[in-house]
């Protein structure tokens, strides 16, 4: 029978290592290289990590080249169809779907934290009238740690438990006052007989003045779209989550940096930069142009929302996202709003254009979302705040995660030093 290893050999020594492969349950094999260095003296070079699984993993799975995503072993499809945003949060933390009672004490836990400390809103004041709210939701997630100080014990597992739960309960209430301290209205407390995402939407709606009654069908598109973006196996935040968690540090901060990780626009910023590329586009006239900018490579531009490290096929995120355009813009929007019209006609035309199919460049999650948040009344700049409140717990399954594995250990990455050899220092006046 074949061995379950690689060997690898060294032409210059003639030296050979057998390496042991990590079988997964689905996907590739890992050849787990932790022995190379110590026997061989090599390091591995991957910028951009093509070829590196950072971890262990059992929560996230997709499958690029077929476009397929399980969370904790259940289709994406499955997921949207017939659950709801809090039962896929537990069963991310938990491992299992919960049954009746788990669910209940689970979003009567959440329900329970769902306030910040008063304190915090003269925090806001210390940021710019107009900041973008994701500085303010970077900012504020991270100062839970000096609210909480008992969270810093990683490794009480009650205490990680109630930081979760904080966690998740919080960040809409963070995000909330974020986009109404950008708006410069007063903030709204959390209502706690609503829903996770009704709660945000009358959070970041409601105004003293006025009656505000959340929409259902709005609360019910937020609450799927929240679902799509849960967790994403190790894209750059949930990456960034583990690392700095990985040196032991409370779990506000380690939230905090995968925020500031996903406000980029080559990662979850792309729904904002989709909708201000569409705003350029303006016109289905347009398309071709813009098209070919986006193939030059002496050109900056590229086509938000289109493509992926990953998927090499349609992203089936993306697949759920444009379906539920139809619905939520006949229900709640135009249902011909221009912006729509534009966005499928573009993607028509990339997905016919040599160069994005040879590359396998299709819409991602990205994409199709901020139609639906403006169809919402979800301003742009409040895109990726979405994203971010949605992510949130899927960060803390992987932290938890992270903390519970037997073989975790600070992450280190190595270099190939490519500076300057040992040379002497010379003296000021002689340079
Ligand atoms: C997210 O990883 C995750 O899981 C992330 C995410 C999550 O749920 O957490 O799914 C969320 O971040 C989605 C991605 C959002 N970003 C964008 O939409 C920005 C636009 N996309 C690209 O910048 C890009 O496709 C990335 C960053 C998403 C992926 O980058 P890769 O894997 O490094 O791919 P690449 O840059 O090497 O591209 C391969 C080729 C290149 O051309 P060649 O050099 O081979 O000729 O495709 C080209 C690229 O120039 N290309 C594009 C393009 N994306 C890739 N060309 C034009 N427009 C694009 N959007």
């Amino acid at each position: 029978m074949a061995k379950d290893t690689v060997t690898i050999i060294d032409n210059s020594t003639g030296k050979e290592l057998e390496l042991p492969l990590r079988r997964s349950t689905l996907g590739p094999a890992a050849v787990d290289i932790t022995s190379l260095y110590r026997e061989f003296g090599y390091l591995t070079y991957d910028p951009g990590f093509m070829s590196t699984a950072s971890c262990r993993s059992s929560i996230t799975y997709i499958d690029g080249q077929e476009g397929i995503l399980l969370y904790r072993g259940y289709p994406i499809e499955q997921l949207a169809e017939q659950s709801s945003y809090m039962e896929v949060v537990y069963l991310l933390l938990y491992g299992n779907l919960p049954n009746t009672q788990q669910l209940n004490d689970f979003t009567g836990s959440i329900a329970t934290h769902t306030m910040i400390n008063e304190s915090l809103r003269s925090f806001y004041q210390g940021f710019h009238y107009d900041a973008h709210p994701m500085a303010s939701l970077m900012g504020v997630v991270s100062s839970l740690s000096s609210f909480y100080p008992d969270a810093a014990d990683i490794y009480d597992p009650e205490q990680r438990e109630i930081a979760a739960h904080r966690l998740v309960a919080k960040i809409p209430t963070i995000a909330a006052a974020s986009y109404k301290y950008s708006i410069g209205e007063p903030f709204v407390y959390p209502k706690n007989s609503l829903g996770y995402c009704a709660n945000l939407l009358h959070m970041m709606f409601s105004v003293p003045a006025e009656e505000y009654v959340v929409d259902p069908i709005a609360a019910k598109a937020l609450d799927l779209i929240f679902m799509l973006h849960l967790d994403h196996e190790q894209n750059v935040s949930t990456s960034t989550v583990r690392l700095s968690g990985s040196t032991g540090t409370n779990p506000f901060a380690c939230i905090a940096t995968g925020i500031s990780a996903l406000w980029g626009p080559a990662h979850g910023g792309a729904n904002e930069a989709v909708l201000k590329m569409l705003e350029e586009i303006g016109d289905v006239k347009n398309i071709a142009k813009y098209i070919e900018k986006a193939k030059d490579k002496n050109d900056p531009f590229r086509l938000m929302g289109f493509g992926h490290r990953v998927y090499k096929n349609y992203d089936p995120r993306a697949k759920i996202i444009r379906k539920m355009c139809y619905e939520v813009l006949d229900k709640l929007g135009d249902p011909n709003d221009p912006m729509f019209e534009l966005a499928r006609k573009l993607e028509e035309v990339a997905l016919n254009d040599e160069y994005f199919v040879s590359r396998k460049l299709y819409p991602n999650v990205d994409f199709y979302s901020g139609i639906i948040y403006r169809a919402l009344g979800i301003p742009a700049n409040m895109f990726t705040v979405m994203f971010a409140v949605a992510r949130a717990p899927g960060w803390v399954a992987q932290w938890l995660e992270m903390i519970a594995e037997p073989d975790q250990r600070i992450g280190r990455p190595r270099q190939v030093y490519e500076g300057a050899t040992t040379r002497e220092y010379v003296p000021l006046d002689k340079r």
